[in-house]
């Protein structure tokens, strides 16, 4: 091996110790076919001398022999014999290459180049903090730059270098040089990268690689490795709130129960208060078990296994978060699309989509617009094709726990993968759910309508009022509610004449419309109940059918039926509306107890007499009742 390192020979410890410490950089190259990628792969593994002896010799005989290089070693044949063995039908998406030098360690991620093999680009930039963005010298910004520009800035790259590479072949010139760098400066103003590092160079020459070239004096920039070497990419995640998405969950024996995954931000330190989601379940932390010991804390990409003081339920796709802020989860979202099949996407058509640890049936309900990737401008599309990017509407079979890509691409990133092939069809990116229900778990409880009526510390409870008009319903009833509003219940009163303004402003007094007009108050009066309330129903509601069918849409105990009895000849004489007076003279066709039936309660909870009692004394009968019965004694415990 011709990896030079004094320390080696002299003192190999201390040489671990300066490799261990030294920093990570994760990049990528990326450019067009011929462009130079994998000579200048070949350049850096050749310059920073991690290169074995015979392979080096095997490099100048081969280029000898099929080399494009003339006499020079045709340092692109390292590189390509994976390229080669892809060809072959070895599926090698991307290939990962480790080197480093005294100052770092680098993995960089080889990416194809051609056109379609964007997704194999896109997969690489998805771990990388930095994108080489290749371009020929004689052929300046291509649509292959600026879609490769375009998928790096949508993945969260901060960092990139423009190589303007093969800069022999146009004589080292600044003003070519120049152009292309405010070609390309001018497009990608609205990338949102950090930094953007034009360097020109001869990956074929080393000009510019790891030292600076004296063929271009006029440039003093740095070459590319020192830029390389020195970049600061600190990753900066926006969020700072602790994620575990749990990869398996680890129980080698009855005595061990341990959370395995990497930590998608944030940091965590045994005792930590920890919430599970979905479940809304919270615990402690015990300890942060790792293959070499436990540890005092963690931090972001930490590949750790957490314990916790307390038993619970936690599957693998949960989230373990922090409890200050908790990741939310949802089944419908905003969402950007990098399209990476040859067949086309279609909304509608059925899909898996990956996030985290957790996969899902999903479909693109919407696909609000095409993107695209010269100018970013929006075009109406009904499809996206291969490479093309889209803001779609994305409806889930199940909720998943995400966080918006834009805080943290690590939980708000996703896949979308084909239900017969298994193929990986496209990549996106979580904007933010559609729903705002989203983060209403957080309790650890399942709110029900026990929860909600807890809450309100009382007994729900539907009291329907049936009687003919002009009967008393509504006055009993407000009398009522107004009882128990000083009692400090919550209630809520559906009247006849009010919801036939609105919800029910669409029917009549045919038998039909009034079944229907039961039916909708029926369901009304049921969730008002589920919602922890009394609720109470005046309305005539003529036939038993439809006050059973009310009756049964709640618990049994829930409903409370009051005949409001008030003989017609009295509801008559009343008038109040003179409603009675017009119905006798015709004007008012299929009026209750005139030409329209009137089917009294057999069995009613409670029957008033408004002949003898005045409508305050009803009242009391009823709240009455309610007390006998229990529905107004005092829930608390303590
Ligand atoms: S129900 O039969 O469908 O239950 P609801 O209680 O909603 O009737 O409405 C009854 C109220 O509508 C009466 O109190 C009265 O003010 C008004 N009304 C208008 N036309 C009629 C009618 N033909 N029959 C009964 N009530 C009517």
């Amino acid at each position: 091996m011709s990896h030079k390192d004094e320390l080696i020979a002299t003192d190999i410890v201390g040489y671990l110790n300066a490799h261990e410490n030294k920093s990570f950089l994760r990049f990528l190259t990326c450019g067009s076919v011929d462009d130079g990628k994998s000579t200048l792969i070949g350049r850096l593994l050749y310059d920073s001398k991690l290169i074995y002896e015979d392979q080096l010799e095997r490099v100048e005989t081969d280029s000898k022999k099929s080399g494009t290089t003339g006499e020079k070693p045709d340092l692109a044949l390292l590189v390509d014999g994976l390229a080669a063995e892809r060809e072959q039908g070895i599926t090698i998406d991307v290939a990962y290459r480790f080197f480093s030098t005294d100052k770092r360690k680098f993995i960089v991620a080889d990416t194809p180049g051609h056109e379609q093999y964007t997704r194999n680009m896109a997969t690489g930039a998805s771990t990388a903090d930095l994108a080489i963005l290749l371009i020929d010298a004689r052929k300046g910004v291509q649509v292959q730059t600026k879609r490769h520009s375009f998928i790096a800035s949508m993945l969260g790259i901060k960092h990139v270098i423009v190589a303007i590479n093969k800069m022999d072949l146009i004589g080292y010139s600044q003003f070519a040089y120049d152009k292309i760098v405010d070609d390309f400066q001018i497009f990608a103003n609205d990338l949102g990268f950090a930094n953007i590092t034009p360097i020109p160079m001869s990956a074929l020459d080393g000009d510019n690689v790891s030292s600076r070239s004296s063929q271009m004096p006029w440039y003093h920039g740095p070459c590319l490795l020192d830029h390389l070497e020195n970049v600061d990419v600190t990753r900066d995640t926006p969020l700072k709130s602790f994620r575990l998405p749990v990869q398996w969950v680890n129980r080698p024996n009855l005595n061990f129960r341990g959370f395995s995954g990497t930590i998608a931000s944030g940091k965590i330190a045994p005792g930590d208060e920890i919430i599970v989601i979905p479940s809304g379940k919270r615990s402690k932390v015990k300890a942060i078990v790792t293959m070499d010991g436990e540890l005092d804390r963690a931090v972001e990409d930490q590949a750790i296994t957490l314990t916790l003081d307390d038993e619970i339920d936690i599957s693998r796709g949960d989230f373990i978060c922090s409890t200050d802020n908790p990741a939310e989860q949802s089944d419908q979202f905003q969402a950007q699309i990098l399209w990476m099949a040859e067949k086309k996407l279609f909304p509608g058509r059925g899909y898996l989509l990956k996030t985290g640890n957790k996969t899902v049936p999903a479909s693109i309900t919407t696909l609000r617009h095409r993107v695209d990737v010269n100018d970013f401008s929006a075009q109406a599309a009904k499809t996206l094709a291969l490479n093309e990017v889209g803001i779609c509407n994305i409806s889930l079979g199940q909720p998943v726990v995400f966080d918006p890509y834009d805080l943290n691409k690590h939980t708000g990133s996703f896949i979308l993968i084909d239900r017969q092939t298994n193929a990986t069809v496209g990549i996106g990116m979580l904007n933010f759910s559609l729903r705002r229900a989203s983060n209403v778990v957080w309790q650890d409880l399942e709110i029900g309508k026990t929860e909600r009526a807890e809450q309100k510390n009382q007994k729900p409870a539907v009291l329907w009022f049936t009687g003919l008009s002009g009967s008393g319903k509504s006055t009993i009833a407000n009398l009522v509610e107004k009882k128990l509003f000083d009692m400090g219940r919550h209630t809520y009163t559906l009247d006849g004449d009010n919801v036939r303004h609105g919800l029910n402003k669409d029917l009549g007094f045919t038998d039909a419309d009034r079944v229907e007009n039961i039916r909708r108050v029926g369901e009304s009066a049921k969730l008002m109940v589920d919602a922890g309330l009394f609720v109470l129903c005046a309305f005539i509601s003529p036939f038993r059918a439809e006050r059973r069918m009310a009756r049964r849409m709640v618990d049994a105990h829930e409903f409370i039926e009051v005949y409001v009895n008030t003989p017609l000849a009295v509801a008559e004489k009343r008038d109040v509306k003179g409603l009675y007076a017009k119905a006798r003279r015709g004007e008012i066709k299929n009026f209750t107890g005139i030409d329209s039936d009137y089917q009294p309660p057999k069995k009613p909870e409670i029957v008033v007499d408004t002949v003898k009692l005045s409508a305050e004394q009803a009242a009391e009968q009823i709240v009455d009742y309610l007390q006998a019965q229990g529905f107004l004694e005092s829930q608390d415990i303590d």
